[in-house]
């Protein structure tokens, strides 16, 4: 059987940088880049459009195997499609994320995304996102990073963020937030928010990017 393509991990909480720095390391790899989350969030938002429940197991399972998500760039922006329409703005709402963590702890849903999850495996080689790349979808990885970051400059961080779209937040409301959905990450029963115990772990707080990116890639060298 040939070789599988290599994959680099990065899981990690939210706000510990994780989207920032995967797409940044795939880029100079020259790699493929998977947004895991986008795929939670993605089904989150199909499930509103079509007025299924959150409590609803069952037709959330549905709606994770019949949603059609695709990745695209445009202008340099990556864009996600859900069934059709551009999605990508409501994808990054706080709404849109609630929903994700909600049906995320679903164990159904996570099995329906595992095979979608590990196609995105190819050649040169992917770098994965999120929570449980290195302990679920690709225990197999030969890189696999956590990075994490203290609540309070995950919460600063995104307060920037929301700020610069002109959203009316509060630093505390936020930090709140993220401790919320810290602990719901992490005590779901299913796939539970853990670094890998091969993973190098980065506390990626008063760091700036370029240094994160700088030491993923130097942990890749042979
Ligand atoms: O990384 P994110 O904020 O876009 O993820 C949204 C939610 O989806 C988050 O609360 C946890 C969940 N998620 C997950 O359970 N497993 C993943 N691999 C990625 C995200």
């Amino acid at each position: 059987m040939p070789d599988l393509p290599s994959v680099l991990t990065i899981d990690g909480p939210s706000g510990s940088g994780k989207g920032t720095i995967s797409r940044a390391v795939a880029a100079r790899l020259g790699w493929h880049y998977l947004d895991s989350g986008a795929l939670y969030r993605a089904i989150g938002v199909a499930a509103g459009w079509a007025d299924i429940d959150l409590s609803d197991p069952s037709s959330l399972v549905r709606c994770a195997f019949d949603t059609e998500i695709g990745f695209r760039e445009a202008g340099g922006e990556p864009r996600v499609i859900v069934n059709g329409v551009d999605a990508t703005d409501e994808l990054r709402t706080e709404t849109a994320g609630a929903a994700a963590s909600a049906i995320a702890a679903i164990p159904e849903v996570r099995s329906a995304l595992k095979e979608r999850q590990r196609a995105f495996r190819r050649s040169p080689g992917l770098v994965a996102d999120g929570r449980d790349m290195g302990t679920v979808i690709f225990p197999d990885a030969r890189h696999k990073v956590f990075l994490t970051a203290s609540a309070e400059e995950r919460a600063e961080r995104r307060y920037k963020q929301l700020k610069d779209k002109g959203v009316s937040v509060t630093l505390d409301g936020l930090l709140r937030e993220i401790l919320a959905r810290d602990a719901r990450d992490a005590s779901r029963a299913v796939a539970p928010l853990r670094p890998a115990d091969d993973a190098v772990r980065i506390d990626t707080t008063g760091l700036g990017i370029e240094t994160v990116v700088d030491r993923v890639l130097a942990l890749m060298e042979p």
